[in-house]
């Protein structure tokens, strides 16, 4: 089996691939919203917290697991576990894991197809076909089925050419695309009217509002759903990793370029904001709360760049252009989920396990799609607030009480063998086993409360 099985070809295709997944629509839209909805800069001064001392010693558990293991996450999670209950459990979190990557890439290929939609409008303006321009800018059903499918098919022919050819190729080309047109936007948003104020909202805190529960859940939920964890992905593409590779400073590497993708998108969308209101559309309300965070990508940043005449085309279809680059570089991590587990468990071929669990999958986005109103929030909620931090929760007692600690650290000296005297092999386990769990199980249960 290992002789067949993809791994990535180095260190930087690897980190390409994995903040390809972190970095997704999370990052330059959840982000920003929540950020500018929850009290700005101190909504950001939390979620760093969150992200590095919490999410960051998640995402060491999965990729340990997956290296460790070099096969799906479900055989990963069972080479940890010793008795046979533990066994039945490793069943239920790999394969919890993988079918919530398929859930929440179903609604995910439905806000990426808007993206995709979105990005070629501009280009349906330039060329003068008005008629398609208005039927690509107005929300109707067909339009969504449409570019819902576009991008799945999108997604399964970059998976269906395997880890190398497939995911890193793509990812090494794709994330810089991302960064480079990220910098352009911000720095003509920046010269714009309005934008500095945006600026000191999101980087001056009012420390009175940090200790707010609310805040806090809301800031440990983005943390969790940026990193992708929780969903089988970190296990699976830590499988992919050499045994070489030092797995403490890669991961180090992903969540440092997911949060600061992430802030840096903040300073695009923040400003820009404050940049729309300055022009006179209506962002904020008179006591400065966000008036529609769902509203912002498809009427607040169209208006601005409506405002600004033959540019705001270019500024347009650029920032659209970036969403799906961004969301495309995570689905693929999604897809990837179901279908190394299909490819192991049931020796098919890759192409015919991604077609498959790819139409499978667009089934289900399109019955949410003729569904939004029903359907959309509650897959949302069941796969980002309830799925992806109890599963989370579960890798971390894998590591912290079902691994035994000899087998774990042999398994993270490899490709790092003075690990034994770091700091992060002093605190880290403990963490895992008692800090991870109590603190993502307490903001749990108090999302379920409130
Ligand atoms: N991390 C991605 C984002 O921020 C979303 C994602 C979630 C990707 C779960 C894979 C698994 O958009």
């Amino acid at each position: 089996m290992s002789a067949v099985r993809g791994e990535f070809s180095s260190r930087f295709g690897f980190i390409m691939a994995a903040a390809g997944s972190a970095v997704g629509l999370g990052n330059i839209w959840g982000f920003p919203t929540q950020t500018a909805s929850n009290g700005g800069a101190a909504f950001l001064v939390a979620y760093l917290v969150l992200a590095f001392f919490l999410a960051y010693p998640a995402l060491m558990a999965e990729l340990m697991i997956g290296r460790h293991g070099q096969a799906n996450a479900v055989v990963s999670l069972t080479k940890v576990s010793n008795k046979p209950w533990q066994k039945h459990f490793a069943f239920i979190v790999g394969f919890g894991g993988i079918l919530c990557a398929g859930f929440i890439l179903s609604f995910y290929a439905i806000v990426a197809g808007w993206m995709l939609s979105a990005t070629a409008q501009p280009i349906a303006a330039l060329a003068g076909a008005d008629a398609a321009s208005t039927w690509l800018s107005e929300q109707s059903l067909t339009r969504n089925v449409i570019f819902t499918l576009v991008f799945i098919v999108l997604t399964i022919a970059i998976i269906s050419r395997g880890v190398e050819n497939g995911i890193e190729k793509w990812s090494k080309r794709l994330m810089p695309a991302l960064l480079g047109i990220l910098f352009l936007l911000i720095a003509y948003v920046l010269t714009q009217e309005g934008a500095m104020e945006g600026l000191k909202a999101y980087l001056l805190p009012d420390f009175s509002s940090i200790f707010d529960t609310q805040l806090i859940v809301s800031a440990l939920g983005q943390a969790f759903f940026s990193l992708s964890l929780g969903t089988s992905v970190m296990i699976i593409y830590g499988s992919y990793i050499s045994k070489k590779e030092n797995l403490v400073s890669l991961g180090a590497y992903v969540t440092l370029i997911d949060v600061f993708i992430a802030f840096v998108a903040g300073l695009l969308i923040i400003p820009a904001m404050y940049v729309a209101q300055a022009q006179g559309v209506e962002i904020f309300s008179a006591s400065g709360k966000l008036l529609s965070e769902d509203t912002l990508v498809f009427q607040v940043l169209p208006a601005l760049f409506d405002g600004m005449g033959s540019v705001g085309l270019f500024v347009g279809f650029a920032f659209f252009a970036l969403m799906s680059i961004a969301a495309l570089t995570s689905s693929i991590s999604m897809l990837e989920a179901p279908v190394s587990y299909a490819v192991e468990r049931f020796a098919l071929k890759r192409i015919q396990a991604t077609w498959v669990i790819g139409a499978l999958i667009a089934v289900v986005s399109i019955t949410i799609v003729c569904n939004l109103g029903a359907l959309f929030g509650l897959v949302i909620t069941l796969t980002t607030k309830v799925a992806q931090p109890l599963l989370g929760l579960m890798c971390c007692i894998f590591v912290g009480w079902i691994w035994y600690r000899n087998s774990l650290l042999q398994a993270i000296q490899q490709g790092n063998p003075e690990v034994q005297t770091t700091l992060f092999w002093k605190i880290w386990p403990w963490y895992t086993k008692f800090v991870c769990p109590i603190a993502i199980g307490a903001v749990f249960v108090h999302s379920l409360l409130s």
